[in-house]
């Protein structure tokens, strides 16, 4: 007998940037040189003294279950970082930490949608939003953004998006942002959190990179900007980008009591809670780790600078120069509309330049953007060089008769 497989699970698309980092990482297994610009984590080690602290938690047996939502030491932490570095006041019984900042969206999804309602996404997009709002059968509604605009979505387009629609719900806001790294300003979140006041729309603001911003451009959260569009926003924030901590998962998620505790109840039956291990260390890496952060910032702008220079250098490729995360995307679409080796679209393109060149960058299409690519610079810079003079190599040898 063969077990049907359900419409939600079938729906669901593998990650793309996952899939191409594993193939890279195959790659590289099997002893192929390869150039791995697919990376969606900082390429720095966590710092001794959040692993100290794992190892004591470890020492001293506190390796049990903990309350769902947090122990309460963390949930303090974060409250006195939402407060220190975001000017929001955010009482401890208002968070609800979660495996990853991924599955915190997920729960909060779960909480707040219900079948059919609509999430506005602004696109590029980060590839695991689309699937989080049809796993809950809610639908993602994408909001086109372009280059000109720094791929950042206007009240104005806001507004019009929600007039034409039936059940508008949910704004997935991403600053800064994976794959563009954009940035809202403040001025631009005042007038887009006008338009969800007005309309009675929730704010998920994914601030995951917050602490990856370059150029000395302010981060600011929406959340902080009145106390009505703060009672109107989930914030999500977590350890492992700014922290370097992507395999302890450990995500957030703030904001009205009422969605936190409804939300918490749902990962009260699924994941519990977050290893209380990683609880611990997370304490201290909030706590202490300014100095870190400091030091993965100065070395990410600095491969951002070179990055972006030698890919404007290239003939018809244009890039913008991102504010925040680690991610650059250029935009190619003479190359794709121009070659001569039947590559119509970006994953092929993407497949060539893996295939033949052993570079591994993300494929726009994963983001909604299928004429960009999209670098992570999460790498050292010996392996940027040499993946860069490879990329220019691969994009003349795409418009090139030769074989
Ligand atoms: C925009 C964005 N949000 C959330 C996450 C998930 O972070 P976490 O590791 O906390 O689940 C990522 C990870 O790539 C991301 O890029």
């Amino acid at each position: 007998m063969t077990i049907q497989i359900s419409k939600r699970a079938k729906t669901i698309k593998p990650s793309p940037t996952l899939t191409v980092s594993a193939l890279a990482k195959q790659m590289k297994a099997e002893g192929i040189d390869v150039i791995n610009f697919g990376v969606g984590e900082p390429d720095f080690n966590t710092p001794e003294y959040i692993k100290d602290e794992a190892k004591k938690a470890i020492d001293e047996n506190f390796t049990r279950y903990t309350n769902t939502s947090g122990i309460i030491e963390l949930r303090k932490a974060i409250s006195n970082k939402l407060k220190r570095d975001n000017d929001l006041d955010c009482n401890p019984n208002d968070i609800l930490v979660s495996p990853g900042a991924k599955a915190s969206i997920v729960f909060v999804l779960m909480t707040v949608c219900d079948s059919l309602d609509e999430v506005l996404i602004p696109s590029p997009y980060w590839v695991s939003y689309t699937s989080q709002v049809e796993m809950v059968d809610a639908l993602p509604v994408l909001l086109p953004t372009n280059m000109s605009s720094n791929f950042k979505i206007t009240a104005k387009q806001l507004e019009e998006a929600i007039l034409s629609l039936n059940r508008p719900k949910v704004l997935i806001l991403n600053s800064p942002n994976n794959p563009t790294g954009s940035v809202y300003g403040k001025k631009e979140l005042e007038e887009i959190a006008q338009v969800c006041l007005k309309y009675n729309i929730l704010v998920i603001s994914d601030e995951i990179y917050e602490k990856l911003i370059y150029d000395g451009v302010k981060h600011v959260s929406i959340a902080s900007l009145s106390p009505e569009i703060r009672e109107q926003t989930i914030l999500i924030n977590g350890v492992s980008k700014a922290y370097a901590m992507t395999g302890w998962r450990l995500g957030y998620a703030a904001g009205p009591t009422d969605i936190i505790k409804n939300a918490s109840r749902i990962q009260s039956h699924t994941t519990s809670c977050v290893n209380s291990i990683t609880q611990k260390a997370a304490v201290v890496a909030l706590d202490k780790c300014e100095e870190s952060i400091f030091i993965m910032r100065e070395e990410f702008q600095k491969r951002r600078n070179f990055l972006v220079e030698e890919l404007r250098n290239i003939p018809n490729v244009k890039c913008n120069m991102p504010q925040g995360a680690f991610y650059a995307m250029p935009n190619v679409p003479y190359y794709l509309h121009n070659n001569k080796k039947g590559i119509t679209n970006s994953i092929e393109f993407c497949e060539f330049l893996l295939k033949k060149y052993k570079i591994a960058i993300v494929p726009g299409s994963a983001f909604g953007a299928d004429e960009f690519v999209r670098f992570s610079y999460a790498t050292d810079m010996k392996s940027i060089k040499e993946g860069l003079k490879r990329f220019k190599e691969g994009l003349l040898e795409s418009i090139s008769h030769g074989l």
